[in-house]
């Protein structure tokens, strides 16, 4: 039996078919059950913040579990207290700010909702606003958060009091014009939807338009935290305060953590017994975030993600490849927008010259490496993924001249 055939068997069906089996990752490399190496530019969808093995993560790691892994909330340990504190300084919340911890992004949203929620409660204001193609999660709160109707379609009825709008000031501003607003929840960059950015000055707008009706802004940061866009996070490149936001993904570099950051008088809306999570916050997950987020400091990796981004997206673009529509995102988020609907085609290209990157959707190339590169790794991506847009270009090509009609860019086998 192949692990193929065991993964077929054996693991749910909600995923597609696993792409390959990874024994084995260093730095920015992973290894197959074959031995074969490949340069990682997905890191676990933005999540290997530090790259696989990382010395400072498995010291974290080893040093916690061996001292203390879990005592529960009934109970307080230093590794959480100093995450709390490290991550309302990284935001800037001030003395105010107050970290809930769970274990995901989507617990972080389930969070953010419940806010929403519990805000609603004091106000009076009832409608969660969020946008069309947003990508909030999976469970049933961030599901109904979500702006995918086909990802909601098997799941009805969703949890109500939930409207998606057009990432529009227009759709926003008369959203808000019913005065029912509880909370506004955005992605600065929706990485799920393809990288796709929002509209100049949108940001700004919300800010103004919720602090006018007394609706919270909450920032889902799960992709684009922790450094990946070049910032902390990515309301900080509009200068702006929101209510609240969600981290996850990155801040653990591997190991499954979220949480939800409040700011100001959204801080004080939980209260005991309001919402909980038996490993959220436990000592082992908050000692490893608290020790990557201390590297990403230390390394100056922030500012890494901002240099390297700019030099990815001006090199890719400098191929000419006829495959480029040009490149979308910020730091080290990045879409790589096509020409045509081959970017299946182009990942399993890619994989076959030993690169993996990400088909974010049909026209959209997800680059997301570990926020380490250096040199060497660019130059390498640059080498690869040339050669594997060339493999894509050149099967297009055959199949167009050697088709008596017009044949489809999507014939291009994935
Ligand atoms: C913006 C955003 N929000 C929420 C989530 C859900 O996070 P998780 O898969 O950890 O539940 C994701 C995951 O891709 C995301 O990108």
């Amino acid at each position: 039996m192949s692990w193929q055939d065991d993964a077929g068997k054996d693991l749910v069906r909600s995923f597609g078919d696993r792409l390959a089996l990874f024994v084995r990752g260093e730095g920015c490399a992973l290894w197959d059950d074959s031995g074969r190496r490949y340069l990682d530019f997905l890191a676990g969808i933005a999540v290997n913040s530090l790259g696989h093995a990382h010395p400072v993560f498995v010291d974290a790691i080893t040093v916690q579990a061996s001292t203390l892994a879990h005592v529960s909330n009934y109970f307080a340990t230093p590794p959480q207290l100093a995450l709390a504190a490290r991550l309302k300084r990284l935001a800037a919340t001030g003395e105010s700010g107050r970290v809930y911890f769970g274990n995901s992004g989507a617990e972080a949203n389930e969070a953010a909702f419940k806010l929403a929620r519990l805000h609603g409660k004091k106000t009076g204001l009832t409608r969660i606003l969020t946008l069309e193609n947003a990508f909030h999660g999976r469970t049933m709160g961030t599901l109904a958060m979500t702006g995918k109707p086909a990802m909601q379609a098997d799941f009805l009825p969703m949890v109500p009091g939930v409207d998606h709008l057009p990432a529009t000031i227009e759709a926003l501003t008369d959203a808000f014009a019913a005065g029912d607003v509880a909370a506004l929840v955005v992605e600065p960059i929706q990485g799920e939807a393809g990288v796709v950015e929002l509209p100049e000055g949108y940001l700004r707008a919300a800010r103004e338009l919720t602090e006018k009706h007394g609706a919270l802004l909450i920032i889902d940061e799960i992709q684009t935290g922790a450094g990946r866009t070049g910032r902390w996070f990515g309301f900080q490149h509009e200068g702006i305060t929101p209510d609240a936001i969600t981290v996850a993904k990155g801040i653990g570099g591997g190991f499954p953590i979220g949480a939800l950051i409040t700011f100001g008088a959204a801080s004080d809306l939980f209260y005991p017994g309001t919402h909980g999570s038996t490993f959220g916050g436990n000592a082992l997950g908050t000692a490893v975030a608290g020790a990557v987020l201390g590297e990403i400091e230390r390394a100056g990796l922030v500012e890494n993600a901002a240099a390297r981004g700019a030099e990815l997206r001006a090199g890719v673009e400098a191929f000419g490849s006829p495959l480029i529509a040009g490149t979308r995102g910020q730091g080290l988020l990045i879409g790589v927008a096509l020409t045509h609907p081959v970017a299946k085609a182009v990942v399993a290209a890619a994989q076959e010259h030993g690169l993996i990157v990400n088909a974010a959707n049909d026209d959209t190339i997800r680059l997301a490496p570990p926020l380490t590169i250096g040199d060497a790794e660019v130059a390498e991506f640059f080498e690869l993924f040339a050669a594997s847009l060339s493999t894509v270009a050149d099967a297009l090509l055959i199949e167009t001249s050697e088709s008596t009609s017009t044949p489809e860019p999507t014939e291009v086998p994935a």
